[in-house]
């Protein structure tokens, strides 16, 4: 027995109920009394190599002295990862073709090496921080399986059906029709590999063909993949206290929609609303942070839960 996950002031949870891959990570922290514990060990891990990077670039010579501290860095370089894609479908729609399938990993890569043309519409106060990841993704293999069940939940039934393929080094996209206007779901990192992936809708996967404004920029994939790799909601899934361990994304108290005006104010900051790791509309978010690059890129390191990526 023990609380959700990040759920310090008992409003996460409550929070968070729009969020699949919040309610799947405490429905996954329920059914395994280790999980917690491993996470736990995941986000300390993650906290002592941003600590000993941050180090190491201070104490870096011959930057000019007393000029610009250089940027830490991991030294992992561009990590590439195999992605399969397991489309499950009950009628012809639902079957997505190729093209729509590539539009899916051409927008991925584009939005996780700042190569996405939308990324200059970020307002000057945040330009700055824009962030090429230096992760990328290329379609290992897709798998195609009819199933006459026409919707799948988020209890990972889909994965049980139709297991995922080498987890450990393999992104897993499940694309089904999930159900109760839900566009998609991560698990995070720490999670059972049997289960290790994301679960996406049809119509909110990739940019062309079976697709529905105002997800149709492929961006979901963007979100829970940011997921995949441990980055939480801008907000924290709580109040402004409630911290997302990113320190240049600002505080916020709760989601934004649709396609804020700018600046929007909440917890006396401007909100970041163009981040990936929001709520707003596929065309209206367009940016990873510095700040969650370097915490994303911790799950690769050697310690760190997805290191077998980084090969
Ligand atoms: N996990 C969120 C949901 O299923 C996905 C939000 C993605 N946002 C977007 N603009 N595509 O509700
Ligand atoms: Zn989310
Ligand atoms: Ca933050």
């Amino acid at each position: 027995m023990h609380t959700d996950f990040n759920d310090e002031d008992g409003k996460a949870a409550q929070n968070a109920k729009n969020c699949y891959s919040m309610k799947n990570l405490n429905r996954l922290l329920n059914e395994n009394d280790n999980l917690y514990k491993k996470m736990y060990q995941i986000e300390k891990n993650s906290r002592s190599i941003l600590a000993k990077q941050a180090v190491t670039a201070q104490g870096k010579p011959g930057s000019g002295g007393g000029g610009t501290t250089p940027a830490p860095t991991d030294n992992l370089g561009v990590i590439s990862i195999p992605v399969v894609v397991t489309v499950v479908y009950s009628n012809t729609q639902e079957n997505i073709s190729d093209a729509q399938i590539n539009s899916q990993i051409a927008v991925m890569n584009a939005d996780f090496r700042k190569a996405n043309s939308d990324a200059a519409n970020t307002p000057t106060e945040f330009a700055g921080l824009v962030a090429d990841t230096e992760v990328q993704f290329t379609l290992a293999g897709v798998r195609r399986e009819a199933n006459s069940r026409t919707s799948w939940g988020t209890n990972d039934e889909v994965k049980a059906q139709y297991p995922p393929v080498t987890p450990a080094t393999t992104l897993n996209i499940w694309v089904c029709n999930i159900g109760g206007g839900i566009l998609g779901y991560a698990q995070f990192p720490g999670g059972p590999a049997a289960t290790d992936g994301i679960v996406v809708g049809p119509n909110y996967f990739g940019n062309t063909g079976y697709v529905s404004a105002p997800f149709d920029k492929g961006r979901t994939v963007t979100h829970e993949v940011g997921h995949y790799l441990n980055l939480r909601h801008i907000w924290g899934d709580g109040r402004c206290q409630q911290d997302d361990y990113v320190a240049d994304t600002p505080s916020s108290d709760g989601p934004n929609y649709g396609c804020p005006s700018y600046p929007t104010t909440n917890c006396r900051s401007t909100d970041m609303t163009m981040n990936y790791m929001d709520y707003t509309n596929d065309s209206c978010m367009y940016m990873f942070s510095e700040g969650q690059k370097s915490r994303l890129r911790t799950v690769f390191a050697s310690s760190g839960p997805r290191a077998a990526m980084a090969n």
